[in-house]
C-alpha cells in the first residue's frame, strides 16, 4: 500500500516512522544523509495538508529517557531542510506529545521524542509492545512506514502499530525494496558483493545466501584475517573470530565447488597498534608479522578490487575496507568507492548498503549522485539480501494476505 492508499489527508493526523539514527558529535549532526532521505514522503504529506507526526530513534538508550540520545538536533535539521519549522514534543506519547500534536495545523510537521525512551517500543513482551504502538496510535489517524533502516526490528513503531492504524509504505521505504528487488531477482550479470567492516559474525547469514547469488565476493575490513586465517596464513595481531573459522573454512570450500570468486587481499597495511600515529607498511597478506595488526588492505589489493569491479553489471557494497577514520588506513575504501563511481558510469547498477558506509563513502568526500543508490539501511538492507522475512515489511503483506 501506498499513501495513496489512505485518501484525503487534509487535516488528518499522519504519524509517520523514520529512521533518523544518525551520527552525532556531542550535539551535532555528522552525517545527515538519513534525514535527507526522510524529506520526500514528509513534505508530500505536509503539501497534501496532512498534520505529520514524525517518530523515530536514536541510538540504543535503555528505555528511559536519556538526554545524549534526545532527537532535539534532529528536529533542528529537519525544519533547516524542510524549510518550515518542526515542532518539538519532549516526550513520545505523554503531555507535550499530545500537546504539540493538537497544536498542529493542516502542512505542519512534528517530531516526537526518541521511541527508545518508552520501554515498550523494543519490548520482546508483545503485550508491553502492544500497550505502547496503541498509546502513539492515539495520536495519530493513519500510519506511514518509511524508516527502512528499521523495517527488520520488530518493534512496536514499526511492526505492531500497523495493524492498528490505516497503514501505508512511504515513498523511501518503496523506493528501497525496489533497488534491493533488482539485486535479489535476476541481477545483471556479472554481479559482485564487496563486504567489508569488523566482524564476519554479523555478515554469516547474509554470505551464505549470497553464495547462491552472486558471481564475485570481494572481502576486505577487519572480517577478512578471519577468511586468511581460515586459508592457512598467520595474522598477528589483527582482528580474528577464532569461533568463527571452521564456518568461514566451509564457504570457502563451497564458493570453489559453487564457482563463486572469492577475492581476498593480497597485501595489506600492517600497524604496530590501532593508531593513526603507530609504525605501519604495507605487507604480503600472507606474511602479516606476529606483532602487526591488519588495518586496510595494500595497494596491490585495491588495484586487484578495481579490477574485479570493472566488468561488473551489479555491485552491492557494505562495509569500509579498513579503519578508514584514520587517514593512513583510508586508501582502501577510497579505491572501492572509486572503482563503484567508475562502474556506475558504465552503467552498472552500484548500491551501497548501510548507515555506516553511506557515512564513510560521504566522509570521504563522493556524493550520492555518484552512486546508482545508497540505502539508508545496514542491518536491514543486509537482513533483506539474506532472504530473512522482514517484519516491518512482512506486516504489511498479512494486511494484504488478511
Ligand atoms: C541502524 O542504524 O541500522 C538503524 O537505525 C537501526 O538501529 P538499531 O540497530 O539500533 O535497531
Amino acid at each position: 500500500k501506498t499513501t495513496a492508499d489512505l485518501g484525503d489527508v487534509r487535516g488528518k493526523r499522519v504519524l509517520v516512522r523514520s529512521d533518523l539514527n544518525v551520527p552525532l558529535d556531542g550535539e551535532t549532526i555528522t552525517d545527515d544523509g538519513r534525514i535527507r532521505a526522510s524529506l520526500p514522503t514528509i513534505s508530500a504529506l505536509a503539501d497534501a495538508g496532512a498534520r505529520v507526526v514524525v517518530c523515530a530513534h536514536l541510538g540504543r538508550p535503555k528505555g528511559a529517557p536519556d538526554p545524549q540520545y534526545s532527537l532535539a538536533p534532529v528536529a533542528s535539521r529537519l525544519g533547516e531542510l524542510l524549510g518550515a519549522p518542526v515542532a518539538f514534543a519532549t516526550d513520545t506519547v505523554g503531555e507535550s506529545a499530545r500537546a504539540v500534536v493538537d497544536g498542529l495545523a493542516d502542512g505542519q510537521v512534528a517530531l516526537l521524542e526518541n521511541l527508545r525512551f518508552n520501554a515498550g517500543e523494543t519490548s520482546k513482551d508483545e503485550a508491553e509492545r502492544g500497550a505502547f504502538a496503541d498509546e502513539l496510535a492515539a495520536l495519530a489517524d493513519a500510519y506511514v512506514s518509511d524508516g527502512f533502516g528499521v523495517v527488520h526490528r520488530a518493534q512496536a513503531s514499526v511492526y505492531d502499530i500497523a495493524t492498528r492504524l490505516p497503514a501505508a509504505m512511504g515513498c523511501l521505504v518503496r523506493a528501497e525494496i525496489d533497488v534491493l528487488q533488482r539485486l535479489t531477482r535476476d541481477p545483471e550479470r556479472p554481479y559482485a558483493v564487496v563486504l567489508g567492516g569488523a566482524k564476519v559474525s554479523d555478515k554469516l547469514g547474509v554470505i551464505d545466501n549470497l553464495l547462491g547469488t552472486a558471481d564475485r565476493l570481494l572481502i576486505g575490513g577487519g572480517m577478512v584475517f578471519t577468511f586468511l586465517k581460515a586459508q592457512g596464513h598467520e595474522v598477528g595481531t589483527s582482528l580474528l573470530e577464532q569461533d568463527q573459522l571452521a564456518t568461514v573454512s566451509e564457504y570457502l570450500e563451497r564458493a570453489q565447488r559453487d564457482g563463486v570468486e572469492i577475492v581476498l587481499p593480497t597485501d595489506v597495511v600492517a600497524a604496530t597498534a590501532f593508531s593513526a600515529d603507530a609504525d605501519h607498511e604495507v605487507v604480503a597478506a600472507d606474511a602479516i608479522p606476529a606483532d602487526r595488526m591488519g588495518l586496510d588492505i595494500g595497494p596491490e589489493s585495491a588495484r586487484l578490487f578495481a579490477d574485479k569491479l570493472a566488468d561488473c553489471r551489479t555491485v552491492f557494497w557494505n562495509g569500509p575496507m579498513g579503519a578508514f577514520e584514520m587517514a593512513p588506513y583510508a586508501a582502501g575504501t577510497e579505491a572501492v568507492a572509486r572503482a563503484l563511481v567508475e562502474a556506475t558510469k558504465g552503467g552498472a547498477l552500484t548500491v551501497v548498503g548501510g548507515g555506516d558506509s553511506a557515512a564513510a563513502v560521504r566522509q570521504l568526500g563522493f556524493a550520492d549522485e555518484d552512486f546508482g543508490h545508497i540505502s539508508t539501511g545496514g542491518g536491514a538492507s543486509l537482513e533483506y539480501l539474506e532472504g530473512k522475512s522482514l517484519p516491518g515489511i512482512a506486516v504489511f503483506d498479512q494486511a494484504q494476505e488478511g
